[in-house]
């Protein structure tokens, strides 16, 4: 295109196939942790609620973002959690102390109420056992009280509780960041490889067609980054389905640049644990290849954060409601773009987590619940990604970013074919503090292909990261040239009329 200046390049071709989408890349976590449940899914005195206590309007918004999967019920807490205590009649349930985040558990919510929630909310249950304080015969009683018919002790109860039918969780989290001493009952790899093998096989007895997840690392830069791995494969390989990783990004502990390349690092850690999967699948001779499970992943200001060591004994107190603006929008869009460029590996993945705590949606007592400025390229990417992942390869200026990554590209792409809908959809982050202009080769999509639209979430364009109508695109000889504004996240949509 005669006379505009490009400075990265792209192009789709919808035979380069990286892999299916599966829905549960786009999954939230709900934990027993400050207001997520309570006063968040929970809270029987909002005008919204149902009259299971639940609130209408996070329902709603639950829908709206297009979760597929919600992983419960933690995180820490899961790690001193007695899952009896949290079942059959209200008035039985005991007062526990909650001690990953030091407050008061009442157990008025618990997996009875987190089924039904699930089922109202239209989301999946990806269900957490504690490895921590606990073992195997826990989590056997577990499966066994959700997923077996009937006629044992578990299931009896179950029934008793006024579940007839099992729930048939199918979904199951061997434990949660069993590598970080903050972690009640932290374990050693050698330790946790051995207790996660052995859970597996017991709970698989019971059912068969579960999908086990085995607790990877806290994050990329944890001690024992890649020996954990490694020694949980050598033990666990056979016996479980995915490998997790958790990555949390903090704003207040970068420069913007070093932030804007939150997306790379991401996909560096991905890329480690992929390799060190498959390195551990050609040394035990697998056929197998290891899917990865990225179940805790989000901004999150954490360095503002600090473990509570004296607070009375409260219950929900207010934890980590970090407000977020249009740049965490723009580095979450490209946190997703990186997990999609990952599909043929990447299955799960949880933004952590749904509501209140580092989370898209926020309530607030008696007012209507509301959406954060991340919640906005999460749900058009749901909506829209939900079909093949193409590959693209952007030709892209690199920066560095310092100590957290180099030879950083300034724009990253993803793209994905709906062949029902006969459209490509193009991801795109400028990571850049210019605008820059993005030249998209569609020649492969035929002569017909016509562009869409353009949507980008900036602050140079908007303040609430609801995404901006971008000016018109037009395709002239097979190419197209986007402007895509300063440190932004663009979607643009193309349609491939047959
Ligand atoms: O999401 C908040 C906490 O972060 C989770 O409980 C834990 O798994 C992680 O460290």
């Amino acid at each position: 295109m005669g006379g505009v200046r490009v400075d990265a390049r792209v192009a789709i071709d919808p035979d380069a196939v990286v892999a299916d989408v599966d829905p549960r890349m786009f999954g939230s976590f709900a934990e027993h942790m400050g207001r997520c449940i309570y006063g968040g899914i929970y809270d029987p005195d909002d005008p919204s609620a149902d009259a299971d206590g639940f609130r209408g309007d996070v329902i709603d918004l639950v829908r709206e973002l297009g979760v597929n999967v919600v992983r419960y019920p933690g995180g820490n807490f899961v790690s001193s959690y007695r899952w009896e205590d949290g079942v059959g009649p209200r008035t039985a349930r005991p007062n526990r102390l909650n001690l990953a985040w030091r407050c008061l558990e009442t157990n008025d919510f618990g997996l009875g109420e987190f089924m039904s929630w699930t089922r109202k909310s239209g989301v999946e249950p990806m269900m957490t056992v504690n490895l921590g304080t606990r073992g195997v015969t826990e989590a056997v009683d577990l499966i066994e009280y959700c997923n077996h018919p009937a006629n044992t002790y578990w299931s009896d109860l179950r029934r008793n509780h006024g579940f007839e039918e099992p729930h048939g969780i199918k979904l199951w989290c061997l434990g949660n960041e069993m590598d970080g001493p903050w972690q009640v009952g932290s374990k050693t790899p050698y330790e946790y490889a051995r207790l996660a093998a052995e859970t597996a096989k017991a709970m698989r007895i019971v059912d068969p067609d579960i999908e086990l997840v085995a607790a990877g690392s806290s994050n990329s830069k944890m001690p024992t980054f890649g020996q954990w791995e490694s020694e949980l494969l050598e033990h666990a390989y056979d016996h479980v389905d995915y490998v997790a990783l958790h990555h949390y990004f903090d704003p207040d502990a970068t420069s913007v640049p070093e932030f804007l390349a939150s997306g790379a690092v991401l996909e560096r850690f991905v890329d480690d644990v992929v390799a060190t999967c498959d390195h551990m699948r050609a040394r035990l001779g697998r056929k197998k290849r290891m899917r990865l499970s990225v179940d805790e992943w989000n901004v999150w200001r954490q360095s503002r954060f600090t473990e509570p060591t004296d607070r009375a004994w409260i219950e929900s107190p207010a934890l980590i409601e970090d407000d977020y603006d249009v740049t965490d929008a723009v580095v979450v869009g490209d946190l997703l773009i990186s997990l999609l460029r990952h599909a043929d590996r990447v299955s799960i993945a949880n933004q952590a987590q749904l509501v209140n705590v580092i989370a898209p949606i926020r309530t607030s007592p008696g007012k209507p619940a509301w959406r954060q400025t991340i919640f906005h390229p999460f749900a058009l990417m749901a909506a829209c990604a939900n079909q093949t992942v193409l590959h693209t390869r952007p030709q892209s200026p690199c920066y560095d970013a310092g100590d957290v990554a180099d030879e950083v590209p300034l724009v990253s792409t993803t793209a994905t074919w709906d062949p029902d809908l006969r459209a490509v959809t193009l991801f795109a982050v400028n990571r850049d503090a210019q605008q820059l202009s993005l030249s998209i080769d569609v020649k492969a999509l035929g002569e017909k292909a016509r562009a869409w639209g353009h949507e980008a979430v900036s602050s140079s364009v908007s303040t609430d990261g609801i995404p901006v109508a971008m000016g018109e695109l037009t395709v002239e000889g097979g190419e197209c040239v986007a402007r895509l504004p300063a440190q932004s996240w663009n979607m643009l949509r193309f349609a491939v009329p047959a």
